[in-house]
């Protein structure tokens, strides 16, 4: 692996989940193994568990991480090539990034879509800029279109739940919220659920939501809600904002905020979430608060999902 930005960049999915897992058993297995190695981590927008799980998994391999906010302490970056320079922007990607590939052996970033232009968003033209002048390699802390560390994580915490089921039925269920929301997270769960290939898997939204086929081809589609629920053993609720008519908030139904009564048709579902969550929009607090909820392990996971990619970026680098 030189560079995690998506799931074609692992080799094996079960081995790298594997590979998490005896992480999560003995987390300072490999404490030498970045020793005197440095990582960077780049965020235009905010993070929680996505900072700071990548910190304590650089930290339990050995490595010193430096945190950098670039949208509020860095000069502001241009990102076009054969820009004219005379406006808001100081400092070129092409300038900035192969300095921080002098400072750092891994270069940790998160850029959200700005969701006004599906085209400029779907080129991830900002992590591919870094990837292309920084020399070193590039882990995605969440692009413009997909989150792999935290798929990896939700891959994690399903093959933990799912022991005594062969092939578990997975619903990704959209659900309302206040604003628009990337579908990053929602395209790289289907990315990485389809190429898994060990789960039935359905995803239910209401018209107009359909996601990129890109990432959703191999998994049932319906705007159903109720009907896909029947008989899931895991239920991801995520929102996104719409790809067809793009960024664009077109469904406000609330009955689509998953609450008890909805899991009542489940087999005793598992309820996945990658947070943060807007309680009592996106999901019920007798769901989010109850025994079915395993949301605070999903988010547990990502220290073990960082380890393992971090070690995998190490080893082959
Ligand atoms: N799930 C996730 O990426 O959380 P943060 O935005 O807090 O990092």
């Amino acid at each position: 692996m030189k560079h995690f930005t998506s799931v074609h960049d692992v080799a094996d999915i079960k081995d790298l989940a594997q590979k998490a897992l005896d992480y999560k058993s003995h987390p300072l297995k490999d404490s030498s193994l970045g020793i005197n190695k440095r990582i960077g981590l780049l965020f235009l927008n905010p993070s929680l568990r996505t900072r700071i799980s990548t910190q304590v998994a650089a930290r339990n391999l050995g490595m010193d991480s430096i945190v950098f906010n670039i949208d509020k302490e860095g000069w502001n970056l241009e990102m076009a090539d054969g820009a004219i320079m005379n406006g808001t922007t100081v400092e070129h990607i092409k300038d900035a990034a192969p300095v921080l590939g002098q400072y750092f052996n891994i270069l940790c970033i998160r850029t959200f879509p700005a969701l006004l232009n599906k085209e400029d968003d779907y080129s991830e033209h900002i992590i591919n800029q870094f990837i292309k002048y920084c020399g070193i390699p590039v882990v995605s802390l969440e692009s413009a279109t997909l989150h792999p560390l935290q798929s990896l994580a939700d891959i994690i915490s399903i093959r933990e739940e799912h022991k005594s089921i062969a092939k578990p039925k997975i619903v990704l269920t959209w659900a309302p919220h206040i604003k628009p929301i990337p579908q990053c997270v929602a395209n790289s769960f289907a990315q990485w659920v389809n190429n898994w290939g060990e789960a039935e898997f359905i995803i239910t939204h209401p018209e107009g939501y359909e996601l990129d086929p890109a990432y959703t081809n191999g998994a049932t589609i319906t705007h159903d809600q109720c009907e896909a629920l029947k008989g899931a053993d895991f239920v991801y609720v995520k929102n996104w904002s719409s790809y067809k008519d793009y960024g664009k908030v077109i469904c406000t139904d609330t009955s689509w905020m998953l609450t008890q009564k909805h899991l009542d048709v489940t087999n005793n579902a598992k309820v996945m979430h990658c947070l943060p969550v807007r309680r009592n929009v996106e999901l019920s607090d007798e769901v989010l608060d109850g025994k079915h909820s395993i949301v605070t392990k999903q988010a547990a996971n990502r220290v073990w999902a960082a380890q393992a990619v971090l070690s995998e970026i190490i080893r082959n680098n």
